[in-house]
C-alpha cells in the first residue's frame, strides 16, 4: 500500500473504498491513495465534504479498503475506523500540496451527487479546460476534506500456482502488535 501511496502507476494506488449507508447498504467507489502512515496505520485520502460517502462515514465510521497487485498477484483486503477532517494542520497541508487542477475538483456547484437536468462537471464555464488561477480555486478550500483510515485488520491473499496461500492480520491494541495467522485460501 506504501507503493500505492507513492508511485501514481501502481494498482494500489486507486483501490476500492467501502463505506455502509445509513440503511446498512455496501456503498463503494474507487479513490486515490494519498498517503500511509505505517507507525499509526493510516491511510489517507482526499475527498469534497459534501460527498454521500462522507456522512457514511461520519455515521458509522467503519470502511473496507480493497486493493489488487496482477504482477504480485496479491490481494489486500484493510478494514478500519474513518474520520473526516476539513479543518487543521493535516488538512490544510493536502490541500497546500495539491495542484490548482487538483483543487479545481472540489469547486462543483451543486454539491457532487446532486440531481441534474442535464451532463455536467459541475464546474463554471470560465473554469473548464483551462489551468484555475489561486483566486478562484481559493473557495473550494471549504469542501475539501481528507479522509483518514485507521486499520485494524490486513487480510493478504497470494495468488500461486501451487497453491494459494492467506494471511490475516488483527492490530492487538493492549499488546500493540500484529497478530498474525494463516487462512485456508
Ligand atoms: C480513478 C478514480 C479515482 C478517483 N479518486 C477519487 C478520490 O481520490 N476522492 C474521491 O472523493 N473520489 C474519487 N473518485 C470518484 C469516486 O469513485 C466517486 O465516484 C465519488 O467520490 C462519489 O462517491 P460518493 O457518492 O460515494 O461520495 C475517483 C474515481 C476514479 C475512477
Amino acid at each position: 500500500m506504501a507503493e500505492g501511496a507513492s508511485d501514481r502507476h501502481s494498482p494500489l494506488h486507486t483501490p476500492v473504498v467501502a463505506t455502509v449507508t445509513g440503511d446498512g447498504k455496501a456503498s463503494q467507489r474507487i479513490m486515490v491513495l494519498r498517503a500511509i502512515d505505517q507507525g499509526h496505520r493510516r491511510m489517507r485520502f482526499h475527498t469534497d465534504f459534501r460527498g454521500s460517502k462522507v456522512a457514511e462515514i461520519r455515521h458509522g465510521g467503519t470502511v473496507s479498503v480493497l486493493g489488487y497487485h496482477p504482477e504480485a498477484k496479491v490481494q489486500l483486503r484493510l478494514s478500519g475506523t474513518a474520520t473526516v477532517q476539513s479543518a487543521g494542520p493535516e488538512a490544510d497541508a493536502a490541500w497546500q500540496k495539491a495542484s490548482l487542477y487538483g483543487q479545481r475538483c472540489y469547486l462543483a456547484d451543486p454539491a457532487p451527487g446532486s440531481p441534474v437536468d442535464a451532463p455536467t462537471s459541475g464546474l463554471d464555464r470560465a473554469i473548464q479546460g483551462v489551468k484555475p488561477t489561486p483566486e478562484q480555486v481559493r473557495p473550494a478550500r471549504a469542501n475539501f476534506a481528507i479522509l483518514l483510515v485507521e486499520v485494524q485488520t490486513i487480510e493478504w491473499l497470494y495468488l500461486a500456482h501451487q497453491g494459494h496461500r492467506r494471511a490475516l492480520f488483527n492490530w492487538d491494541e493492549a499488546a500493540s502488535r500484529w497478530d498474525g495467522s494463516w487462512l485456508v485460501p
